[in-house]
């Protein structure tokens, strides 16, 4: 994407120009606009240092402008296929919310017919003040998206709301409002589990597995970018992702019980969780004390998360599921499609330790009709992206 990063005059200037390489790191072009406020704060020489990109300043006699400066606006507002404001003052809320354009980055704003999003960062009793809030309201109501800040203490010393939301936050943002939005999956439900799950023997001991769970978060990241409303049910300790509704949940039992509470809401389901097959049948309250001799723990199945979802399906709803296997793959995939009645498979040859964790993986998706090509091998933020389309391209020619 080509973005326009617009910063105004806050203290978290400087956290733009960690921004900047960020994205830049991930293969965007960004030109930095910045207010006069702003260049108090940060350069324009570490930010054309940091993008490889002139960065430009609030006047002509700041920053570089070209031979006609006047319509050196109109140039930047073409350009940009993103304006993200990072941070945004009250003030540049204000003129932007009311159409306001007095510099260069106010022009843009004014200009442009890309998405715009605001990463706002300011004192508490500013962010609280019903003009500001009054603001966003107008804001969001061109369809700007706003990166609410978190709390947490200010540079002004209070502690409080206001706090620059996270710099990894506002970059998923920006990707999630650059993405081109499905037809088929726009504004639609979906439910997602993800994660190991995790069975107590004891208050200390767990019976789990290797699971990172980076598929399924990865692939609620992608549904989400493409426009779907995701709601995550999520086993382990990988953080969030952001602009996703989470349920975090321990065992087997309880991811069913937060899919259940959810699915007649779903339009579809994609079981990506690494689901533990057996529990303790009787978990003990109290630590296990070491005995004498052989040890024997007995194990009881776990509820099929996948199958009994799939089970109470309407019609209009689609189940996907994975399938992680290491030796005739496609066969037992297929076995998998029809016990448990999924619309496709994602199927995951894990011989030789690859998948659990795996940098470059490979997924061969499988349907009743047979295999499909297969998507990568690469990361899994990509292969996630590949995944939604090839099914998001399903979903179109699928009768409802
Ligand atoms: O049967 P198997 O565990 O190989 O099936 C894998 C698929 O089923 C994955 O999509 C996984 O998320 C899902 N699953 C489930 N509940 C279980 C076991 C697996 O939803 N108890």
């Amino acid at each position: 994407m080509q973005i326009i990063l617009g910063i105004t005059g806050g203290i978290a200037a400087y956290k733009a120009a960690e921004l900047a390489r960020l994205l830049v790191n991930r293969g965007h072009r960004i030109r930095c606009v910045l207010t006069e406020a702003g260049a108090r704060f940060i350069t324009p020489l570490t930010l054309s240092s940091l993008t490889g990109e002139p960065c430009y300043g609030a006047n002509p006699d700041q920053g570089e402008w070209r031979a006609n400066p006047s319509i050196e606006h109109i140039e930047l507002a073409r350009w940009a296929d993103l304006v993200a404001v990072v941070p945004a003052t009250a003030n540049i809320l204000g003129k932007a919310a009311n159409g306001l354009a007095d510099d260069l980055l106010s022009t843009v704003l004014l200009a442009t017919r890309a998405p715009v999003l605001w990463a706002p960062a300011m004192n508490t009793g500013m962010w609280e003040h019903p003009a500001v809030q009054a603001n966003l309201v107008r804001l969001r109501s061109f369809g700007h998206a706003v990166v609410e800040p978190g709390e947490g203490a200010l540079a002004c010393g209070e502690e409080g709301s206001g706090k620059l939301a996270e710099v990894a936050s506002i970059a998923e943002a920006i990707q999630a409002q650059g993405t081109p939005k499905l037809r088929s999956l726009r504004d639609r439900q979906v439910l997602i589990t993800a994660g190991p799950t995790r069975e107590d023997l004891d208050p200390v001991r767990i019976l789990t597995n290797r699971s990172t769970g980076t598929m399924g978060i990865e692939l609620a990241r992608a549904f989400r970018d493409v426009g779907a409303r995701v709601h995550l049910v999520l086993g382990g300790e990988a953080p969030a992702p952001w602009g996703v509704e989470t349920t975090r949940v321990h065992s087997a039992q309880q991811m069913l019980e937060a899919c259940l509470a959810r699915w007649a809401n779903s339009d579809g389901l994609v079981g990506a969780a690494a689901v533990a097959d057996q529990r303790p049948e009787r978990p003990s309250p109290e630590k296990v004390k070491k005995g004498e001799g052989p040890e024997t723990l007995v194990l009881v199945r776990t509820p099929d998360i996948l199958a009994q979802l799939s089970s109470v399906r309407r019609p209009d709803q689609w189940v996907l599921g994975f399938a992680a296997e290491s030796e005739h793959h496609l066969e037992h995939a297929m076995a998998k499609l029809k016990k448990k009645g999924l619309d496709a498979v994602l199927v995951n040859d894990i011989q030789g330790g690859r998948g659990f964790g795996a940098q470059a993986s490979t997924l061969t998706p499988l349907t009743a009709q047979g295999p499909h090509p297969p998507l990568g091998p690469q990361s899994k933020d990509q292969l996630a992206r590949a995944v939604v389309q090839w099914w998001a391209q399903r979903l179109e020619v699928r009768p409802e």
